[in-house]
C-alpha cells in the first residue's frame, strides 16, 4: 500500500510534466496559419479580389499555407517565378499546383517570395498573386538557449505545477 503510494505520485508527476510539456511543444505548429487565398471570394477572375491588395492584408510566415479555392474547369494555380509572373507568362511554371479538384493548397515551406498565376489568360485580368514568406517572429523552437527561451520557461512553470499538483494529490491521497 505504502509502496503503491510512493511509486504512482513520481510517475503522476511525470505523466503530467510529459503531458503538459509535450502540448506546450506543439503550440508553435498549430499557430501556423491557413489562408485561404482572396477570402470568401477565393481564387476568382471575377475581379472582386485585387490579388496584390490581398496579399498586403497578410503577413506570411513559415509553414503557414495558402487554400486556393476555384473553378476547376477554368483556372488553375501555377508557381511561376518573377519574370513570368509580371509577363502573365504560364509556359514554363516552376510548380504547378494544380490537383484537378479546384482546391489546392500549397504550403509555404521555405523563406522567400512566391509567385502564382492562373492560366489560360487569367492572370492579364488579375488572378496573380506575389507574397513574400519571413520567418515568424518568435525564436524557432529549434534553438536550444540555456535559459531565455519563452518555451523552456514555460515548460519550467508547467513542471513546477505538475509537482505543486502531484504534491495536492498525494496529501489527499494520504488523508483519505
Ligand atoms: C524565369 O524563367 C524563365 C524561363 O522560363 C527565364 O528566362 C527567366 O530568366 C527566369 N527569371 C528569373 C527571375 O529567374
Ligand atoms: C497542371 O497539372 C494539372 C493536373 O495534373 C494538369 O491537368 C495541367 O495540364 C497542368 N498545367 C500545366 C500548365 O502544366
Ligand atoms: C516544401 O513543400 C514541397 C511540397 O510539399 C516539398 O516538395 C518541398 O520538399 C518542401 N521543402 C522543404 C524545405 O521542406
Ligand atoms: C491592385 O492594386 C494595386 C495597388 O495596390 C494596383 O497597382 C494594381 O494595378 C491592382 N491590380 C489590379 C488587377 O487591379
Amino acid at each position: 500500500m505504502v509502496n503503491l503510494r510512493i511509486t504512482s505520485m513520481p510517475t503522476l508527476t511525470l505523466l503530467f510534466m510529459i503531458l503538459t510539456c509535450t502540448l506546450v511543444l506543439i503550440i508553435p505548429e498549430v499557430s501556423a496559419t491557413r489562408y485561404i487565398v482572396g477570402g470568401s471570394n477565393g481564387w476568382n477572375s471575377n475581379g472582386k479580389v485585387n490579388y496584390t491588395d490581398w496579399a498586403k492584408e497578410h503577413k506570411f510566415y513559415l509553414d503557414d499555407w495558402l487554400f486556393f479555392v476555384y473553378d476547376r474547369n477554368q483556372n488553375n494555380v501555377l508557381e511561376v517565378n518573377k519574370t513570368n509572373y509580371d509577363l502573365c507568362n504560364a509556359d514554363h511554371p516552376v510548380h504547378n499546383w494544380t490537383t484537378g479538384a479546384g482546391r489546392d493548397v500549397v504550403p509555404l515551406n521555405v523563406t522567400r517570395p512566391y509567385y502564382f498565376i492562373s492560366g489560360n489568360g487569367f492572370c492579364y485580368g488579375g488572378m496573380k498573386l506575389a507574397l513574400f514568406v519571413s520567418k515568424p517572429p518568435p525564436p524557432p523552437t529549434s534553438s536550444p538557449s540555456k535559459n531565455g527561451s519563452p518555451l523552456e520557461s514555460g515548460c519550467r512553470i508547467v513542471t513546477r505545477a505538475a509537482f505543486a499538483l502531484a504534491a495536492v494529490w498525494a496529501l489527499i491521497f494520504q488523508v483519505w
